[in-house]
């Protein structure tokens, strides 16, 4: 049975006070995220995208793998002397020389963290790091041990987590707990889990007491378009910290997408009983200097920061959208420093044609609107439609047209 006053512990430490529970954002834009094909950032680059990510108010930056290239190193360097309130945190495999690189690394920060891993799945161990489940757990031992005696602030992650039978990842996940892990991750490696599945593997260990005073993390990615919803799915079932990126940049189809995660949480108070301290008028900001700095440009669909996530065209939408923003939009544009955009297209209705006429002080009359709507209806792919409309007006010749 859990013991009542470790309970009662736990919950002060992750509540605000305000009996909401703290999610911890960790931001991996500048490791996995830059592990993206192509994305490769330069010094320069990813210490602007730190001191942003730092103004959004992420908790936590993974700065990059400092034994993975000496630019990597020197990035995570400057990073960690520049970041004065996120925690920074560096990549490190289970090996000596890994842990003492990304220590380098990251010794001047205010708030170090090492991240360690290893793969505990049968696959991996079989096949990548040809070792048994023993030689896995020694690892651990002694890797977490020895990051421990540099750094007070150790994460471990068991890789692949979500193909690793259960009862041998909560022996792996318990090793990095008795030797100094504060954060337990359990990544999805390779986006396969499913979100209820997902829930249940973090629940499983979420409600186990011997994980009881350390932050339980999810990590995943989106190979199959789940990794928000798995994600999400894990902050509901126990986890403390959820790994998420920019964009949702990553590995092969990426992480989760930081802004949908928070926006998630956000805009669902209802079901997610959670705040995290991203301020929202920073996150559109965030995905344009991601973006311009990785090259990986933003589909205009995307959720949340895609140029048409607050844009409406079609007719009865707009009409909606004026007589009252709540019933085509469930997130506020402007609590994102953002604006509703009622673009004006041959799907577009009588009601947004006349509101963008006021906005253009074209006099309304029954002329000018019929001018407009036959403009608009008549346009053709490409055309300057607002311009079309601005000309139609000025002509005063009336033309018939349908609404
Ligand atoms: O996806 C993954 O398993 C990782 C680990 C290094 C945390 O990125
Ligand atoms: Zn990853």
């Amino acid at each position: 049975m859990k013991c009542w006053k470790k309970i009662c512990q736990k919950v002060v430490v992750l509540n605000y006070g305000n009996g909401v529970k703290k999610i911890k954002i960790f931001d991996t834009t500048l490791r996995d995220g830059e592990q993206s094909p192509g994305a490769t950032m330069s010094i320069e680059e990813k210490v602007m995208v730190a001191r942003q990510l730092e103004k959004m108010g992420v908790d936590i930056i993974e700065a990059g793998f400092p034994v993975s290239s000496q630019k990597d190193f020197e990035g995570v360097q400057k990073i960690a002397k520049e970041i004065n309130e996120c925690e920074v945190c560096a990549l490190s495999r289970c090996s000596k020389s890994d842990i003492d690189s990304a220590w380098n690394a990251i010794k001047k920060a205010k708030k170090p963290r090492i991240h360690v891993f290893l793969a505990t799945s049968d696959i991996h161990l079989n096949h990548k790091l040809n070792i048994s489940k023993e030689e896995a757990i020694m690892r651990i031992r002694e890797s977490v041990s020895y990051a421990k005696s540099l750094c007070s602030n150790i994460e471990f992650s068991a890789e692949d987590a979500t193909r690793t039978e259960i009862s041998f990842l909560k022996m792996a996940l318990n090793e990095a707990v008795k030797s100094g892990a504060n954060t337990i991750n359990i990544p999805d490696s390779v986006g396969y889990a499913q979100p209820k599945e997902y829930g249940e593997i973090i629940q499983a260990i979420s409600s186990n007491p011997v994980f009881d005073e350390v932050t339980i993390s999810v990590h995943c990615h989106d190979d199959l378009g789940l990794a928000v919803a798995n994600s999400l799915s894990g902050i509901k079932n126990g986890a403390g910290q959820v790994e998420c990126t920019v964009n949702g940049i990553g590995e092969r189809a990426g992480n989760a997408a930081l802004e949908e995660i928070v926006m998630a949480i956000n805009t669902r108070k209802d079901y997610y009983p959670f705040e995290t301290k991203i301020n929202p008028k920073e996150i559109i900001s965030s995905s344009k200097m991601v973006s311009d700095a990785t090259k990986i440009f933003v589909q205009k669909n995307k959720a949340v920061v895609g140029a048409n996530a607050f844009a409406h065209e079609a007719g009865i939408h707009q009409h909606g959208m004026i007589a009252n923003p709540l019933c085509y939009e469930i997130i506020n544009a402007e609590s994102m420093g953002t604006e509703t955009k009622l673009v004006i297209g041959r799907h577009s209705g009588k009601h947004a044609i006349i509101s963008f006429m006021e906005k253009k002080s074209i006099p309304v009359n029954d002329t000018t609107i019929a001018n407009a709507i036959n403009a608009v209806k008549n346009s053709e792919k490409n055309e300057d439609i607002e311009q079309a409309i601005i000309n139609a007006c000025s002509t005063g010749v009336s033309n018939n047209a349908r609404i």
